[in-house]
């Protein structure tokens, strides 16, 4: 008897840890890509890795509708050059929760909407203040819309910030308030936020720490302890995440809301476009990271487990890379859904191969790369620049994956780029005859020539002319 009650008691327990487990991790979904993955192959790849919320940055309708019985949870957001519709107009706001909110609530089967994120890092010093003025407002707006749609019980607005928002006077979390040039708005902001029980949802980023300082000592940035650790009165910092984020626990404390709910909104690390950018890097870091996660330790100030949204799902292709060449592989799988590296996200240190994405449809296997008979040589510069202006040749970039290729392999990368951006367009494998088709893989080693999937109107057209010849067949075999 007292057998069988011990092992209820066990499943109960382990049923419970592997709830609060699955619970922690949700993951971003940007589609700056010039290929993004279909909506419903992501749900299935989230599903089959068991992560159980998302976070979009707009509110697609289709993309959102692909979540719908999936019991995912979904953050949608709204963009900040929309800000100002909704700052001005409430009614705006309302038919906004109408058609992208409400619309998705059937029950059962709707769409497990949790969030909506008014704007995205409004606040960021590189902005010279253009949202300012609209955010706080465009927020009151959509959270009065929710309550009045009947939804502001389990649907919150907020806003995603970054760390920048915060800073500490004495470089130590206990000095942690909010940046001098907001810190009326963010105080009323987090007052808001405190009063409609919606949480703060930070972007915190150990590799930009390490990215924009280079005196930062690297094994800070980790979670394996620290040569040079935070004193700060008895707690001793080892990581810049801890150090982060209890620099906002002090920031809101210094506003008047010491309770109020976190959530990370994005914490990642980049795999390609910078010398701290490499898969070995990223691996090492998620690695630490999601042990930290799954032992519930959370930080100093804040013990407990952690809501943290990965950033991100898959790598952009066509995210601007004023930030830095690593904006267009944060990924933690690949353009194509293929994991990058090992990764356990249950914490548990068996590192394993993730799932990759079911369904993936890619163009043929063959690659546009620099014809060596061509004697037009003049021409490679202007050639060159044409092709990486408008497709990604952030991985040619100093310590990046293809760095190492020569005058020959560059051309060919940057070619390759383009044409498969092109969707393997013919006339996109000339660049004034520099340029010819090869079944031949390219791909050396770390650098990899890809070869681009089938984008949706692509993808349309290829079931098309399937699903005709089936016709064709069907009808030839009655004949
Ligand atoms: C709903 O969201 C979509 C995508 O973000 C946007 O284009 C559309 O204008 C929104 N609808 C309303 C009524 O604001
Ligand atoms: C902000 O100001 C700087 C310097 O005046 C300028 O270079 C930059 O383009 C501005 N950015 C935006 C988003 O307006
Ligand atoms: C290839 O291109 C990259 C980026 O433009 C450059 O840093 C590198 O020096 C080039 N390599 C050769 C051999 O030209």
């Amino acid at each position: 008897m007292a057998w069988t009650k011990a092992l209820i008691w066990l499943s109960c327990l382990l049923v419970l840890l592997s709830m609060s487990l699955a619970e922690g991790i949700g993951i971003n979904w940007g589609t700056m890509a010039s290929h993004p993955l279909q909506p419903l192959v992501v749900v299935q790849l989230l599903k089959d890795n068991g992560i159980k919320k998302v976070k979009l940055f707009d509110s697609d309708h289709w993309t959102v509708s692909a979540f719908a019985n999936s019991n995912i949870e979904v953050t949608i957001a709204i963009p900040n050059d929309q800000l100002s519709r909704f700052s001005d107009d409430y009614g705006n706001a309302k038919d906004w929760v109408k058609e992208n909110v409400t619309s998705h609530l059937k029950n059962p089967g709707g769409v497990k909407i949790k969030y909506v994120g008014v704007g995205n890092e409004p606040f960021l010093k590189s902005y010279n203040g253009s949202f300012m003025k609209s955010t706080f407002p465009a927020l009151k707006n959509i959270q009065k819309a929710l309550d009045e749609a009947g939804h502001g019980d389990e649907i919150k607005a907020t806003i995603p910030l970054n760390a920048d928002v915060y800073e500490s006077s004495t470089d130590k979390p206990s000095g942690g308030s909010f940046r001098s040039d907001i810190k009326t708005l963010m105080t009323d902001i987090v007052h808001f936020l405190h009063n409609n029980k919606a949480p703060f949802l930070v972007n915190i980023y150990p590799f930009l720490s390490l990215y924009l300082n280079p005196n930062f000592p690297i094994n800070f940035a980790f979670f394996e302890g620290a040569d040079k650790p935070i004193q700060d009165n008895n707690i001793q910092y080892t990581n810049v995440f801890d150090a982060n984020y209890d620099t906002l626990v002090w920031s809101l404390k210094n506003a008047g809301v010491p309770d109020l709910k976190i959530v990370v909104g994005e914490v990642g690390w980049p795999t390609d476009g910078d010398k701290h950018g490499t898969i070995e890097l990223a691996q090492k870091w998620y690695s630490g990271f999601m042990k930290k996660m799954a032992s519930e330790k959370g930080t100093p100030l804040r013990p407990g487990p952690l809501d943290v949204y990965l950033f991100g799902l898959v790598d952009e292709n066509m995210k601007s890379i004023a930030p830095g060449s690593f904006e267009r592989h944060w990924g933690i799988f690949r353009y194509d859904g293929k994991p990058k590296f090992p990764l356990d996200l249950s914490g548990n240190g068996h590192e394993i191969e993730l799932v990759p994405a079911k369904g993936v449809l890619y163009l043929p296997s063959q690659w546009c790369v620099f014809d060596k008979s061509a004697t037009n040589l003049k021409d490679v510069p202007a050639n060159m620049n044409y092709a990486c202006s408008l497709a990604d040749c952030t991985p040619l970039g100093f310590g990046s994956s293809c760095n190492n290729l020569d005058n020959y392999g560059n051309m060919s990368y940057a070619f390759n780029m383009y044409y498969q951006m092109q969707d393997q367009d013919v006339e996109a494998c000339n660049f004034q005859g520099l340029a010819k088709l090869t079944k031949q893989n390219p791909s050396t080693g770390h650098c990899v020539f890809p070869i681009e999937i089938m984008s949706s109107g692509e993808r349309l057209k290829f079931l098309h002319v399937t699903s005709a010849l089936l016709l064709l067949l069907i009808v030839a075999i009655l004949m």
